[in-house]
């Protein structure tokens, strides 16, 4: 499976802490918010990865990240010209997708809970083996803000609603679809929505008309933030330092999870922590050679 990382818009809900930058550069507490997704991707065993970004940022994602050979994976990048919407990536992405599975990550979504690997490892086989479409969802106390599903006790959903006056359950659908090979063409198929965009929930309901859309619940012990907001993108870094500083454990380390999958070996990570210095992070990196 190929992955998708959508990273562009102009992050106007965190303005003014974005006029000069790219939201997913901001930091969730000592790293860029896109290695979040990047490490979710990296997570389900996905190595070839597209990064969409608008015309102004995509440069400063190829100086940071490269050609992702530093992390054992290939990034290859696009331009999305003007926010058109979530689905327009899987346009933009249609020659990169080649008409196989694909799983695409929003770039400010933020996930962490124990047996994530499971979870994702679960989605990928689902598609790789019957196709269609599958979503994670979590549970909202605002769900007038998500999309928003309702699926039976296997998963199938019964229902897809972007941003609903009155949501029929309280299951977010969150930034990261996996989709087989038709969603370029059901993308090409759709209108935009009233706020002039290519819905994703649009295509989502495409797959849940063809009964082909599944849904796994991220329950109790699963935390997702979608840091898109001042408000959220602050308690998104004050969970993540309070996990990490009480497990000792990073989350969302793109450099650990490369060495763990076995992408990159002592050396590079070891090169690596060196770039960066002695502070807390390269620190971390060099402790995994020793455990
Ligand atoms: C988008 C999707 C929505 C989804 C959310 C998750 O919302 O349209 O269905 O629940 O991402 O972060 P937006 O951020 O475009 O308002």
């Amino acid at each position: 499976m190929k992955g998708i990382v959508l990273a562009g818009g102009n992050g106007t809900r965190l303005y003014p802490a974005t006029l000069a930058i790219n939201k997913h550069f901001l930091p969730v507490y000592n790293k860029p918010m896109i290695y979040y997704p990047l490490s979710v991707l990296m997570l389900s065993g996905i190595r070839e990865i597209l990064l969409i970004s608008t015309p102004r940022d995509t440069g400063s994602f190829k100086s940071v990240l490269g050609d992702g050979s530093r992390l054992g994976i290939k990034i290859d990048y696009a331009v999305q010209e003007r926010p058109g919407g979530l689905a327009e990536a899987l346009i933009i992405g249609e020659k990169f997708i080649n008409g196989g599975p694909v799983c695409m990550a929003l770039g400010d979504n933020i996930f962490f809970g124990h047996g994530l690997p499971n979870v994702l490892g679960k989605a990928v086989s689902s598609i790789e083996a019957e196709g269609g479409a599958h979503v994670l969802a979590a549970s909202v106390p605002d769900p007038e803000r998500f999309g928003i599903i309702e699926f039976d006790a296997q998963g199938k959903a019964l229902s897809v609603e972007e941003k609903p006056k009155k949501p029929k359950s309280n299951w977010a659908v969150t930034g990261l679809y996996f989709f087989d090979g038709q969603c370029s063409q059901i993308a090409k198929s759709i209108k935009p929505s009233a706020r002039g965009e290519l819905e994703i929930t649009t295509v989502n309901a495409h797959y849940l008309e063809q009964g082909k859309l599944k849904a796994s619940a991220l329950g109790r012990g699963f935390a997702w933030f979608d840091a898109g907001t001042h408000d959220s993108l602050i308690e998104a870094g004050e969970f993540i330092s309070v996990i990490e500083n009480r497990t000792g454990l990073m989350v969302g380390c793109v450099e650990e999870i490369a060495f763990r999958n076995g992408w990159i070996g002592p050396d590079a990570l070891a090169a690596i922590a060196n770039s960066i210095g002695l502070n807390g992070y390269g620190k971390y990196l060099l402790s995994l050679l020793k455990a």
